[in-house]
């Protein structure tokens, strides 16, 4: 079920079960329920049958309804409408006014203050809501709040609003998206993490585990910790599983003898080695690619500039299309081949009322070269004043519209098609990457069209994006000299083979271009 509030409801005994196991439950644990929905885990916890306090918290009116129903004759269950992140009771029981008004000096001073402080509930568990739509009066009041955070996805701020009301040496167990191990912007939520609690066990699966939920851009995590003294919590190793075939293997990793499927994949980490990692990042990859992407000497961003490209703020208004045919094109017109020009000019087309150009958009069927134009975009200079002026066009890095350099798609496919672009504006769904000597430009389109770069790429950053600042990190190897020219003419070679559409021996040689880039790398 899925509403306003993101009630995706816990509907899976495996998981259930499972994250209840984790709480360890004894008589007097002060347990605390953020956002409640008709009480799938608080009836876990109750099943028990041990003497407990529950608060049970949600903002849905109809979900409280129910539960006050259900829990009418069981004092220990405490039912409470509220808004879990603006909370004045819970505000009362965190450490501190953690995510008040200490915004100075932030950050250091949330660290420390949330290590030492008592909290109230010695268990927490949840299934907070993710995605939900928060309205710009209420991010505001979230910015000031949990300042210095990531305040557009509500998961993480459950997560940091319930560290703050735990125990010291008190137990969390909650099932969320899985981006807060890897994007960028939770990194200052992992150095929390990884300093201030001892991770237990984080599994990774498929959305499609929950029945009737199921989303593109992440897969679901239940991590489960305790909050703990900074300096045990470093040393912590912790152990996070994916490779989930189904909901009933996360039970098996309850059992004691520890012997789960072979599909399963383990990864340890010393919580140390990961507050060392750039961003603070969780890598799930072999030795190998974890030392590549540790630590890289030098980056991608070191020798290209790695941008996205524009918006024109309405684009069913100013983007045309070739043909009906294009993929994603339905609901564009064709363009008027009279009204297509030739300009490479950011002041656009001169002389003329509409004109548009070549425009390069989504993803290219082909690797290194894209076959055919199948997108303009409106360019005449009347609209290139409107597209300078109006809020929600991006003209962003136009100096490198037009200029030569690689493309590639913002979001993710199974295998990324790179290919050249020049005298082309690229869209905002496209990451160019422009060489800093361009020398280096088939070298580079080599790299981006490999499986090892692919490979890296995933590791890095498993959700949907492709975003600038994940492909600027990646480690940039280069061969010697030797190897250098011959990957040089094997690509010039490509693209002459993809221009006269010989498709089969354009795939062979990317074949040996993908093994002489593996044999560089790994
Ligand atoms: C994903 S559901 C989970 C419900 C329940 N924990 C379960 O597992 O079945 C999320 C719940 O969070 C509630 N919710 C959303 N925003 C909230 C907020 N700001 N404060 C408290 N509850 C909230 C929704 O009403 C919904 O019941």
């Amino acid at each position: 079920m899925k509403d306003l509030f993101c009630s995706y409801y816990t509907n899976s005994k495996d998981i259930t079960s499972y994250m209840v196991e984790k709480l360890h439950i004894v008589e007097k644990d002060r347990i605390l329920e953020p956002s409640a929905g008709e009480g799938i885990f608080i009836d876990k916890v109750l099943e028990k049958n041990r003497m407990v306090q529950i608060d049970a918290l949600d903002i849905n009116r109809e979900a409280i309804a129910v539960l006050k129903k259900k829990y009418e004759n069981n004092d220990a269950v405490v039912v409470r409408e509220t808004d879990t992140l603006l909370d004045e009771q819970l505000d009362a029981y965190s450490c501190s006014p953690l995510w008040l008004k200490e915004l100075n000096p932030l950050y250091e001073r949330q660290r420390d203050l949330i290590g030492d402080a008592g909290g109230h509930y010695s268990k927490i568990i949840g299934n907070p809501p993710y995605g939900a739509w928060q309205d710009y009066e209420k991010r505001n009041i979230l910015k000031h709040k949990f300042a210095g955070h990531y305040v557009k996805e509500t998961y993480s701020l459950f997560l940091l609003r319930c560290l703050s009301v735990l125990k010291s040496h008190g137990i969390l167990s909650f099932i969320i998206p899985d981006t807060y191990l890897f994007l960028n912007v939770y990194s200052r939520l992992r150095e929390i993490l990884f300093t201030n609690t001892k991770i237990d066990e984080i599994l990774i699966f498929p959305s499609k585990f929950f029945p009737g939920v199921r989303f593109r851009y992440s897969n679901l995590s239940i991590i489960t910790l305790a909050r703990w003294e900074k300096k045990e919590a470093v040393n912590h190793v912790f152990r996070v599983v994916q490779g989930f075939h189904s909901p009933s293997e996360i039970g098996m990793l309850l059992e004691k003898n520890n012997t789960f499927p072979k599909h399963l994949q383990v990864y340890h980490f010393k919580q140390k080695d990961i507050l060392n990692h750039e961003q603070c990042r969780i890598i799930l990859a072999d030795k190998k690619t974890l030392s590549l992407l540790s630590k890289p000497s030098k980056k991608l961003g070191d020798v290209a500039d790695v941008v996205t490209g524009f918006y024109t703020g309405d684009n069913l208004r100013f983007i045309r299309t070739a043909s009906k045919d294009v993929k994603g094109a339905k609901n564009y017109k064709v363009v008027e081949q009279d009204k297509v020009f030739h300009c490479t000019s950011l002041y656009g087309i001169s002389n003329v009322q509409e004109g548009y150009i070549p425009y390069i958009k989504s993803a290219s069927q082909r690797r290194y070269v894209r076959q055919k134009d199948e997108w303009f975009v409106r360019w005449d200079m009347k609209t290139i004043e409107f597209y300078n002026s109006n809020k929600k066009s991006r003209f962003q890095n136009s100096s490198f519209y037009f200029n030569t350099g690689i493309g590639i798609p913002m979001v993710k496919s199974r295998r990324i098609h790179a290919f050249l672009m020049s005298n082309h504006v690229f869209d905002q769904s496209i990451v160019g990457i422009f060489p800093k000597d361009t020398a280096k430009l088939y070298y580079l389109l080599a790299l981006m069209n490999s499986d090892v770069i692919n490979h890296l790429i995933y590791a890095v950053n498993p959700s949907a994006n492709n975003s600038a600042n994940y492909i600027k990190g990646l480690p940039y190897i280069e061969p010697d000299e030797n190897v250098f020219i011959q990957i040089n003419n094997k690509v010039q070679e490509l693209i002459d083979l993809e221009k006269v559409e010989n498709y089969e021996k354009a795939d062979d040689l990317h074949k040996e271009l993908n093994g002489m880039i593996e044999q560089i790398y790994f």
